[in-house]
């Protein structure tokens, strides 16, 4: 499964890039106008730290209007992915630049049926989002699980990007589902690191060597 970091902020993709797992990142409205600079420029800037897929949202909600801002955003860089919502405008809006080899991310899917949508139209990658539908007590990653199933049973191409992942356990879980992606906050990822066991077994390993060695020179 690729890991991409869920985040605008570029001290967190400098972060992850330094530790050499991050394939690509997800940005979207809400994490864009948190950083407080124009989409264009924190993309850009984005692209200059890691080499990868770069979903960038459009605010667009009508066609004519997605359309022009869809490609102005792939304009940006080659690895720009266009992100749309999972509306009938941002379908067709995918349907229709698909065949010109814009890149999408069909964002805001919390259905199979949805994500078939995705799909037909032609989407590099659907986002089906699972915190958000467990937090209103649905099962967030048996969507994963059927739309996983439901691309396989018919050949589709279009790769599941798990989002909306908020635990270490949610990551684990969208592999095992077969997720081809997870889109990851940096808290989330870094947590991923953490076992107090590796911590535990890495101390005992340092103390028995430095006490081998300090003996031996005491000889
Ligand atoms: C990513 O593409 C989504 O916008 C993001 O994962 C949503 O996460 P949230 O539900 O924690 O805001």
């Amino acid at each position: 499964m690729k890991f991409f970091l869920d985040t605008a902020n570029l001290e967190e993709l400098r972060k992850g890039a330094d530790w050499g797992i991050v394939d690509g990142v997800t940005t979207n409205p809400s994490l864009i106008a948190k950083e407080g600079i124009p989409i264009e420029d924190q993309i850009r800037r984005i692209c200059a730290i890691v080499d990868g897929d770069i979903s960038a949202e459009v605010v667009a909600t009508k066609y004519e209007e997605m359309v022009g801002e869809a490609r102005q955003l792939a304009r940006l860089h080659k690895n720009v992915v266009v992100k749309v919502p999972l509306t009938r405008d941002g379908i067709k809006t995918t349907a229709q630049l698909s065949k010109e080899g814009i890149r999408f991310n069909v964002t805001l899917c919390f259905s199979a049926g949805q994500a078939i949508l995705a799909a037909k139209a032609g989407a590099t990658y659907v986002s089906p989002f699972v915190g958000r539908l467990d937090d209103i007590a649905q099962d967030g990653m048996e969507l994963i699980r059927q739309i996983c199933t439901i691309y396989k049973n018919y050949g589709f191409g279009t790769q599941v990007l798990a989002a909306s992942l908020r635990s270490p356990l949610h990551v684990a879980q969208a592999a095992l589902a077969g997720a081809h992606v997870g889109t990851l906050p940096f808290k989330v990822l870094d947590q991923l690191f953490n076992h107090p066991l590796t911590d535990k077994g890495l101390d005992q390993f340092l103390k028995d060597y430095a006490k081998a060695f300090q003996e031996t020179a005491a000889r």
